[in-house]
């Protein structure tokens, strides 16, 4: 089926780029870091959390793009070990934001054959936060569809922690004293186990940061950074990420295939 019927899209622009798309050329793991919710709003003149339910509309936008395009892994930044700096009354709200869009979501989520994953330390999640998205991974676990990956109180570094130590626990329990870890063994123990690593690392609202998420990951990711705030990024917007990712040339520190070296240019043939 062509992209643009997978979208039912009718503006002329993102047909426009749904026909440089090649679906079979997508990234197979589409990581976001949402940002500049608070910005949008303060430019509005609206409290902070209005920016926040705008980003949770362009979420809902972004998984079912994504989801109809069938990108196999989506991975979203909603709340970082770091966000409980802010305010309590914004993290209280951020967190019941959560719930309702589970409580909204969750049929048509299911419906769509998504299977839901939330990764981060949840154990630190309030009690109410935590039945709910167990709730969710339980009812979609046996889905096959794409693999929707939410992290919450989620940080990079915090995972690596997690990895090294469950290592460690899986070495002294089973007396392993002559074991050796390898990357393999490192990846086999994030939180993303099994889960292919983002080819495509979106940021909004044009920080050029990678703000302790997916470290391991994210090691030889595209990254795409766009000024456009969280509740601006529009499926264009999406799109045009999609187009670019694909114009890239990925080498994994080898040769490209435009490289002269490879043709022979700059090797002595000539
Ligand atoms: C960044 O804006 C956004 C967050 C802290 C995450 C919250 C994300 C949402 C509400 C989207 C909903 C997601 C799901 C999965 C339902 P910011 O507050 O850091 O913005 P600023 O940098 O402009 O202050």
């Amino acid at each position: 089926m062509k992209a643009t019927e997978l979208l039912k899209s009718t503006r002329s622009e993102e047909i426009a780029l749904l026909d440089q798309l090649d679906l079979k050329r997508l990234p197979r793991h589409v990581a976001i870091i949402m940002d500049g919710n608070g910005r949008w709003a303060e430019r509005r003149h609206l409290p902070r959390i209005a920016g926040h339910r705008a980003g949770v509309k362009v979420a809902r936008e972004t998984i079912e793009t994504c989801a109809r395009l069938k990108v196999p892994a989506l991975t979203l930044y909603a709340f970082s070990l770091e966000n409980w700096r802010r305010p309590r009354a914004e993290i209280d709200f951020l967190m019941r934001l959560l719930r309702e869009y589970l409580k909204r979501e969750l049929p048509s989520i299911h419906k769509n054959n998504i299977q839901l994953l939330v990764i981060g330390r949840s154990a630190q999640l309030p009690e109410a936060v935590r039945h709910d998205i167990e709730k969710a991974m339980r009812l979609t676990a046996q889905n096959t569809g794409m693999k929707l990956i939410v992290a919450l109180n989620y940080g990079g570094r915090a995972e690596l922690v997690d990895a090294f130590n469950a290592i460690l626990d899986n070495v002294r329990l089973n007396g392993l004293s002559a074991f050796h870890a390898d990357e393999e063994t490192i990846s086999n123990n994030l939180y993303t186990a099994g889960l292919p690593d983002p080819d495509l690392l979106i940021r909004t609202s044009g920080e050029m940061r990678v703000s302790n998420f997916l470290l391991w990951q994210i090691a030889y990711a595209e990254l795409y950074i766009t000024e456009a705030l969280w509740p601006d990024f529009s499926r264009e917007k999406l799109l045009e990420a999609f187009v670019n990712f694909q114009q890239r040339e990925r080498r994994y520190g080898g040769l490209g295939v435009s490289d002269g070296r490879r043709n022979g240019r700059h090797g002595g043939a000539r």
